[in-house]
């Protein structure tokens, strides 16, 4: 029977979500790839596991995370039954809805009927009466802004959610509006979830990262690692266990041509200047910036999730450090 380790939360980064009550652990984990029906059961509940262990309190799922799609929830569901029911009250647990879930107008997108119902969904596949975070996964250029975040804000009431964020709002006066309703409706935006990494800066220019600092909403990064680029995992070649060998449709080999390559070489060589591993530096840098509550990581194995935590050992950044990672990218 598992138990935690005692000293899980010895030492370890919790983050305050924008102007929130609720702290993240600096790192989450992110259960995209590698708890669907298509991987070794083992492996994800040993990586969930360990996470709980170092002091990852934060999980993030979505209706179709799998393959196939609604197979994470109910795998997640599982290792809740048989090992963390006892520690639900430890767990920030967040999931999403906005991507094709099911066939006809009812499962997709930002509607109030979606939504509502693939939430219940998600709840029965993963056993809970509430979720921690619920999210709407991405906008719906359609369905009026108010009928969505309506529905957020109602869920909130019902008790199914106890908070509620919104995610892939890149727009920032789309986010602003929908901060402005949530508000109005007394159910307040909590955090958004967003793509930032060390290469990927759509963020910083398109000024959503301003916004966020200005009405103080937590931001959480996804593919913090550029899904397994800016780490040492390519550095070689392109092991047989990778995402880029799995065939997945996320990640192509042309996403990482000569000059990527040499970038992550220039990276890495610095990483390891700082005494960090690639991964661990890329995470840090996140976390340097001060709206950033938490990175939200995905792992293939323990070792991964081992490497990734101790990234908060370090998150501070000197100004030439920093102007040199933008010579880099550059
Ligand atoms: N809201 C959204 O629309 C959205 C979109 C995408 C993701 N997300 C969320 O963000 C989470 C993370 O996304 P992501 O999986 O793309 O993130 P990522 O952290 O950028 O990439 C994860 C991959 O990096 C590699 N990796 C991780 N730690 C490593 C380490 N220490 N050393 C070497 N390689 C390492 C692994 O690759 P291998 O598998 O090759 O080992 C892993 O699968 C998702 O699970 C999901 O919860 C949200």
């Amino acid at each position: 029977m598992y138990s935690p380790a005692p000293d899980r939360y010895d030492n370890k980064v919790f983050n305050r979500c924008g102007n929130s009550g609720l702290k993240l652990s600096a790192i989450s984990l992110g259960l995209w790839h590698n708890f669907g029906d298509v991987t070794i059961y083992d492996n994800s509940r040993a990586m969930a596991l360990r996470a709980f262990d170092l002091g990852i309190t934060h999980f993030d799922l979505a209706n179709n995370y799998g393959p196939p799609s609604g197979s994470a929830e109910r795998n997640w569901g599982r290792i809740l039954k048989d090992d963390l029911s006892a520690y639900r009250d430890e767990l920030i647990i967040s999931t999403k809805a906005g991507y094709t879930m099911w066939p006809g107008p009812y499962g997709d997108w930002g509607s109030r009927k979606y939504l509502i119902s693939s939430l219940d969904q998600s709840l029965k596949r993963m056993g809970l009466e509430y979720v921690d975070i619920f999210y709407h996964h991405r906008p719906d250029p359609e369905t009026p802004l108010e009928e969505t975040m309506r529905a957020l804000s109602d869920i909130v009431k019902s008790g199914k959610a106890l908070y509620v964020g919104l995610s892939n709002y890149y727009n920032p006066e789309l986010a602003q509006k929908a901060y402005q309703l949530l508000r109005e409706m007394g159910t307040p935006c909590l955090i958004q979830q967003v793509k930032y990494n060390i290469f990927d800066r759509r963020v910083e220019q398109e000024g959503l990262l301003n916004l966020q600092e200005k009405e103080d909403i937590g931001v959480i990064t996804f593919s913090p690692l550029e899904k397994g680029i800016l780490t040492n995992r390519y550095l070689k070649d392109i092991p047989q266990d990778s995402r880029l060998a799995s065939g997945s449709p996320f990640l192509k080999e042309q996403d990482i041509n000569n000059d990527v390559l040499e970038k992550v070489r220039l990276l890495n060589d610095m990483a390891s200047q700082r005494n960090q591993t690639l991964a661990q530096m890329a995470l840090a840098w996140n976390l340097s910036k001060s709206s950033v509550c938490s990175v939200l990581i995905g792992t293939s194995k323990v070792s991964q999730v081992e490497d990734c935590v101790k990234a908060t050992e370090n998150t501070s950044f000197t100004e030439e450090e920093l102007k040199k990672i933008e010579d880099i990218v550059r």
